[in-house]
């Protein structure tokens, strides 16, 4: 931790970093500790503080040798400019000096003008070049009341890019397509036919995929949730539309698709240009949408394709059919009728389905159902 005004979130992410089963050791500079209490963050990380060089002689080798991972958050304009210019006068800057092969993740947070400022860019340019990781900062309202860019990440967004900067590479290469969320079927300007996707799993997926080292395109239905950073989101609403785009785009350039989104079976046959009168009895006919996997799977070069099977009641033996006659390579079976599976559930219990056999997974959570299927895929793929 460094001295910036941010330094109060930094307490949270030490709670989250616990949270999510790391160990966490805090080292604050003399700056960082007016901001906020040494006693707060042993609190926080469950774990004594590191202020002094010479309160213990070997914590500048020792520290670093122990990490997995060096965050600074806040990272001060200060303290980069030491990091960048090989200066170790203090017990972090000297850590990081002597973390040679130890990843490296800064979380820079400042006015908008020290930001801006040519002295910095240089220092922080310097540090990119030489590997160090950066998340943020975000534009918004700073502290000094001025707007700008400059505000910290969130904690959300720095334990997400402390994840990607501790996954292993294993999808490097790759560029994978994926689906999300539900679709909508006009029936006319104001009301359509859609499904409860929350769009959750294909977020899960595309983070995953992202960490794993991947480029990753995700196009998405409507949903209420933020496209993770460092993936190319496209918006799209109507399953012709998702047509459209996993056609463009699993043809020309994609290794992998992964179709998690839950694209309508059915819409209405004809789509009114106004709004229908309000009757006592309306009849729609409904037409059969598209079928996207199936066109894309029966095309001559493919990318490899994992499909979703979200079913009511335990018929894995439909998925599997289902993943032969479209062409799939592999299909991810789950019951959304199951409690904590499903729609808009952060987890989800399935069956990975493939041409070699079948993997049933326990209740887990999205996040690691998305790691399953990569592992499972890269299986396959070796
Ligand atoms: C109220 C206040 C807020 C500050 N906020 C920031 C900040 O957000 N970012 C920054 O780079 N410096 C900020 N500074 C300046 C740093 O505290 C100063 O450069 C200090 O030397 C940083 O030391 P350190 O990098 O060793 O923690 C602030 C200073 C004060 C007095």
């Amino acid at each position: 931790m460094t001295g910036g005004v941010a330094a109060y979130k930094s307490v949270e992410l030490a709670r989250r970093l616990r949270d999510a089963e790391a160990s966490v050791t805090v080292i604050m500079t003399e700056a960082s500790a007016r901001f906020i209490t040494p006693l707060s963050l042993e609190t926080a990380s469950q774990n004594r503080v590191y202020r002094s060089l010479f309160d213990d002689p070997m914590a500048h080798i020792a520290l670093p040798s122990a990490a997995d991972l060096l965050l600074v958050a806040p990272a001060t304009a200060n303290s980069i400019a030491k990091f960048a210019n090989g200066i170790a006068d203090d017990l972090l800057s000297t850590c990081f000096l002597a973390a040679t092969g130890v990843r490296t993740l800064i979380a820079p947070a400042m006015n908008r003008r020290m930001y801006e400022n040519p002295a910095f860019r240089r220092n922080l340019d310097s540090l990119r070049e030489s590997g160090v990781l950066q998340v943020g900062p975000s534009q918004g309202f700073l502290a000094c009341g001025e707007e700008g860019i400059g505000r910290m990440a969130e904690v959300p967004e720095i334990i997400e890019a402390a994840a990607a900067a501790l996954t292993p590479k294993d999808l490097a290469g790759e560029k994978v397509l994926i689906t999300a969320g539900p679709t909508r079927e006009y029936i006319d300007p104001v009301r359509f036919i859609s499904n409860r996707s929350s769009g959750k799993m294909g977020f899960a997926l595309a983070r995953a995929a992202r960490n794993r080292g991947a480029e990753v395109t995700l196009v998405t239905g409507p949903t209420c949730l933020t496209p993770p950073p460092g993936v190319l989101c496209v918006s799209v609403e109507t399953s012709d539309d998702m047509l459209f785009e996993v056609q463009n785009r699993a043809g020309i350039d994609a290794t992998i698709l992964v179709m998690a989104a839950a694209v309508a079976d059915f819409g209405p046959e004809c789509r009114a240009d106004s709004k229908i009168d309000k009757t006592d009895l309306l009849t729609l006919t409904l037409k059969k949408t598209k079928d996207i996997v199936a066109t894309i799977g029966g095309g001559g070069r493919r990318p490899f394709i994992v499909g979703f099977a979200a079913e009511t009641g335990q018929n894995p033996d439909r998925a599997e059919q289902k993943m032969r006659s479209k062409g799939m390579d592999m299909i991810v079976f789950n019951d959304v009728t199951e409690p904590g599976s499903g729609f808009d559930t952060d987890t989800n219990r399935v069956v990975l389905i493939d041409r070699a056999g079948r993997h049933a997974l326990e209740l887990m959570s999205k996040d690691d159902v998305a790691d399953a299927v990569f592992d499972r895929l890269r299986e396959i793929k070796a």
